[in-house]
């Protein structure tokens, strides 16, 4: 009853049972991230131990670089006395600790001590190993802001899925949301926003505001600790810092970085919004700067720095980016952004990092090492891996959980359906994709785009259960049938219940 589906499950034999005398066998620091999972409900305080006497009930966590299947395979098996997880590196052993979560009774994930429960783990041999390495959700807390508390619960969400990346949207019209030291008006002007808009912007007219004031933002400080935490769990946060478009709350901080004489509010409305950043050197010298603040928080070796929806209205308009183009002998605004979007890949990869951005960064010519994030559908995808180019398959259709799952829950502001079915039978490989494009495909991700997620209930019931629909997407190599997956989920539903996750119990099929 696991998800994601493991490569091959045997059973055979007599459990093995937990008790207050098992010990946790290991030398390595995942053995406390285990015995933290185990102690709410079991209320047993583990000894870890580098070495299980003879006899003696015990949890080993063993690296074994013969487990074939990469850094994130495992092999778990129960032993008479005990459990054994072996992997050849940390990673593995994380992914083999989240089964071992799931093969005990549900009541395991409860967050106060169960006494009436045997702690059985069937007598398994698991082999395992991921079909992709990048198994991502994204969150964008922009247009709502989620405190770094209830991210940590969503890191830990998705580590229970083995995922592996979060990819944290920190920036946008409506508000940004990272502390940058040099620049500290992009917090203190830029992360707050009178009001937000009430509905759809097209579709609710004329235009109603809610008159609340939102906004937040986390401390260096605490973007340490929120990586750490994730780190902790086997998962890589990408930040994503909006460039040259959703742009609107830096520029409202600093309106020497946009292309108008009159100042900015924080946006308060969704969708395409004209103000972007201007292409001015010193612009770009900002954000360099804004970057490197980001690169010594975040350790990960991709960056991610938007390029989507980036409007040309005003770079249209404007007679300083009119001039800019001439200067660079540039034909017209695309090519200014590919301009742009060549400086950062250049500058990130001096750093020793590589530039990841939305699919509209194949305009005007794709950066040099650019990942893209095919979201406007596969096309973008499938025309960057023929290039050569990494590529993360984030199609709207099939990852955009903000897209309603089932018909009753449409409104005004419905961005169209994706039921959970349909989000379980995406296939991150197009078809016409050679064997050796293919294996530019990283993975995928599922993206929580926040304008109509106001609150962590809503945001669970987008996102769950078509995230755990997504993981066997990314991480099984034998998905079998949507059947299949929805026998396993009913018992997941229960975990899911315990860790007290509003997820949408409708319409499972
Ligand atoms: C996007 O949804 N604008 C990447």
């Amino acid at each position: 009853m696991l998800i994601p589906k493991p490569v091959s499950f045997t059973e055979n034999g007599d459990p093995f049972v937990l008790t207050p005398e098992t010990v946790i066998a290991t030398t390595l620091p995942v053995g406390e991230l285990l015995a933290e999972y185990l102690r709410p409900a079991t209320g047993f305080w583990m000894p870890i131990v580098p070495l299980a006497g003879a006899g003696q009930p015990a949890l080993i966590l063993q690296i074994d670089e013969s487990v074939i299947g990469g850094d994130e395979a495992y092999l778990l098996e129960v032993i008479e006395d005990g459990v054994i997880i072996r992997a050849p590196t940390e990673a593995g052993l994380l992914m083999g600790i989240q089964t071992l979560r799931q093969l005990l009774p549900t009541a395991i994930f409860s967050a106060q001590v169960v006494t009436d429960v045997r702690w059985e783990v069937p007598a398994v041999v698991i082999e395992d190993a991921p079909r992709f390495g990048w198994r991502g959700g994204m969150m964008d807390v922009s247009r709502h802001f989620f405190d770094a508390e209830y991210v940590k619960r969503y890191i830990d969400l998705l580590a229970l899925h083995k995922f592996n990346r979060f990819h944290w949207h920190l920036t946008d019209d409506q508000g940004w949301r990272i502390e940058i030291k040099r620049y500290p008006k992009l917090t203190e002007v830029g992360a707050w926003r009178k009001e937000s808009i009430i509905g759809h912007p097209h579709r609710d007219v004329p235009h109603r505001y809610d008159g609340e004031p939102h906004g937040g933002f986390y401390t260096q400080d605490q973007i340490r600790d929120v990586v750490a935490y994730a780190a902790r769990r086997g998962i890589t946060i990408i930040p994503e810092i909006e460039m040259p478009g959703h742009a609107q709350a830096a520029v409202a901080a600093y309106p020497e970085l946009g292309n108008l004489d009159t100042p900015l509010e924080v946006g308060t409305i969704w969708g395409i919004i004209e103000n972007v950043f201007n292409a001015e050197e010193s612009t770009i010298e900002f954000l360099q700067n804004v970057l490197l603040e980001v690169l010594e928080l975040f350790p990960s070796q991709y960056i991610h720095i938007g390029g989507d929806e980036c409007a040309k209205t005003q770079w249209n308009e404007s007679p300083k980016a009119q001039a800019r183009m001439r200067e660079l002998n540039l034909p017209d605004a695309d090519a200014l952004q590919s301009y742009f979007v060549r400086r950062m890949d250049k500058f990130l990869n001096e750093q020793g990092r590589v530039l990841v951005g939305w699919d509209e960064i194949l305009e005007g010519g794709l950066a040099e090492n650019a990942v893209v994030m095919s979201w406007r559908g596969e096309t973008g995808g499938i025309a960057a891996a023929k290039e050569g180019h990494d590529v993360v398959m984030t199609p709207w259709d099939y990852t955009y959980f903000f897209l309603d799952q089932l018909e009753a829950h449409k409104s005004s502001t419905t961005n169209g359906l994706l039921t959970l079915e349909k989000a379980y039978g995406y296939e991150p490989i197009p078809p016409d994709l050679t064997p050796e494009e293919a294996q530019h495909v990283l993975g995928a991700q599922g993206q929580l785009w926040t304008e109509y997620m106001p609150n962590v209930e809503k945001l669970e019931f987008m996102a769950f259960p078509r995230m755990c629909a997504l993981s066997e997407v990314v991480w099984s190599k034998n998905r079998e049938s949507y059947a299949d997956f929805v026998a396993r989920l009913r018992v997941h539903l229960q975990r899911l219940d315990l860790l007290g996750v509003n997820y949408c119990g409708e319409g499972i099929g």
